[in-house]
């Protein structure tokens, strides 16, 4: 399993080239067996598949760009009213669908929407989400332009980690 999570990269580059259904089909079942608190699954998902659509998300944070060239986008939505932890919920969600990805030869790249600005009512209006639905992300979906190396000895700060207490 570390070896899978060690290859997970945030790419933002993708090839002109169409996601196979299985595949798509594969990342959606990872993202709907995330763990839930109180087993509520505060989640639904919008799969952008549509050009027009997908230009138009990319323009909604400085930061979205890179998703216009993703075949994909999937949205991760977040029913607020349902649970207080629809934030940690969806957050595995989207990790679901970014480790599933990688594992299916694709890439993906959390661009964040919740507390960004106007990206959440932009993102919003255009999928035409409702009102008390919450949109914490999108997850463009490609095969890689170039495929990133995975994370070395670098990530793992040993000072990071604590035994029994912290002093
Ligand atoms: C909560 C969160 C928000 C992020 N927002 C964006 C974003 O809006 N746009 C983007 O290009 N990357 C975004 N990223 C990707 C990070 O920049 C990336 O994960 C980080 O640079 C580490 O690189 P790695 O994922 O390849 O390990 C986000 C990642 C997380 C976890």
């Amino acid at each position: 399993m570390v070896q899978s999570i060690k290859k997970r990269r945030a790419v933002r580059e993708y090839l002109n080239e169409p996601i196979p259904e299985d595949k798509l089909d594969r990342i959606i079942d990872a993202a709907m067996y995330a763990p839930s608190a109180n087993a509520i699954y505060p989640w639904e998902l919008v799969v952008v598949t549509n050009l027009e659509t997908r230009e138009e998300l990319s323009k909604v944070t400085p930061w979205s760009a890179h998703a216009k060239e993703a075949p994909a986008i999937i949205a991760v939505l977040g029913l607020e009213k349902d649970s207080p932890y629809w934030i940690e919920d969806c957050s595995i969600v989207a990790e679901n669908i970014w480790l599933q990805a990688t594992e299916e030869g694709l890439s993906s790249c959390w661009i964040q929407i919740r507390n960004n600005s106007n990206a959440e009512k932009e993102v919003k209006a255009i999928l035409k989400v409702p009102d008390d639905v919450r949109v914490l992300c999108l997850m463009p979906i490609g095969v890689p332009a170039k495929p990133l190396p995975e994370h070395g000895k670098e990530a793992f700060k040993k000072d990071k980690v604590r035994y029994d207490k912290y002093k």
